[in-house]
């Protein structure tokens, strides 16, 4: 278990740990490049080997770009996106020469469209979404699959700071629960619920002319 918290890692790793079990947690920042190599190192060291990896790291904020906004399109940019780069450049090339490896990425729907207040979110996930779609074609030849994964709101400490309407929220242990079965049952792509999923296809196909009419509106879909 990474993320830079790590004394809510430590009393995670306590409510987790069974006989059966052996967990690590390690302090890192994913977009710091040295802490991502220095925390595979540590755990191919401990482990051996590396069978999967969830990158699930992730910040959300409500942005505009009407005011100076480049610091918090970098931060989240190197979180969001270059959380995933860092350990795609470090595990695709260990995945590959292996012939096997699962490489689960963490986007969201709010990678359909571009939606006010939400731009720098909005663009960081579809950033990371392309990522991972370019990853799948390219490296299934090499045995190794690269799943995203997209919710819709769902109830964490991200969400809860959120004024707006969340529509379809859904609580954080049934999501866990989902995402855990998407996982296991070897999809490619996974988002939920389906209310959300149906309604980002919806957006997805309507012309730039009448998206950008209804935009203005307001409307976020996730996080
Ligand atoms: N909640 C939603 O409605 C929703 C919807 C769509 C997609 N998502 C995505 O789901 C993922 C999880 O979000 P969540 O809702 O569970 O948010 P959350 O409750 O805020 O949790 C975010 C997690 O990411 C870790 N993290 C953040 N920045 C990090 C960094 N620089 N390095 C390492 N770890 C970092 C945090 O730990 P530390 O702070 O200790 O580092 C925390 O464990 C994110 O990628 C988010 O974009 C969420």
């Amino acid at each position: 278990m990474l993320a830079r918290n790590s004394e809510r890692l430590a009393s995670l790793k306590e409510e987790l740990s069974t006989s059966t079990n052996k967990i690590h947690f390690i302090s890192c920042d994913v977009s710091d490049y040295d802490q991502c190599k220095a925390a595979y190192d540590i755990v191919k060291g401990e482990f051996g080997s590396i069978d999967i990896a969830i990158l699930n790291a992730g910040i959300g904020l409500n942005s505009s770009l009407s005011i100076p906004h480049r610091e918090v399109a970098i931060n989240t940019m190197g979180i969001n996106y270059f959380g995933i780069v860092n350990f795609g450049h470090i595990l695709f090339p260990y995945f590959r020469e292996k012939g096997s490896g699962e490489f689960i990425g963490v986007s969201s729907m709010a990678d359909v469209r571009g939606f006010e207040g939400s731009g720098i979110y909005c663009s960081s996930k579809s950033a990371a979404s392309t990522y991972l779609e370019s990853a799948r074609a390219e490296l299934r030849r090499y045995g190794v699959r690269v799943m995203t994964i997209k919710p819709g709101f769902v109830d964490t400490n991200m969400t809860k700071k959120n004024k707006h309407p969340m529509p379809f929220i859904m609580d954080a242990t049934k999501a866990a629960r989902l995402i855990y079965k998407a996982i296991n049952g070897k999809k490619n792509s996974y988002s939920f619920p389906w209310q959300t999923r149906f309604g980002s296809y919806l957006l997805s196909i309507l012309p730039d002319t009448v998206y950008d009419k209804l935009a203005t509106l307001r409307g976020d879909i996730g996080q």
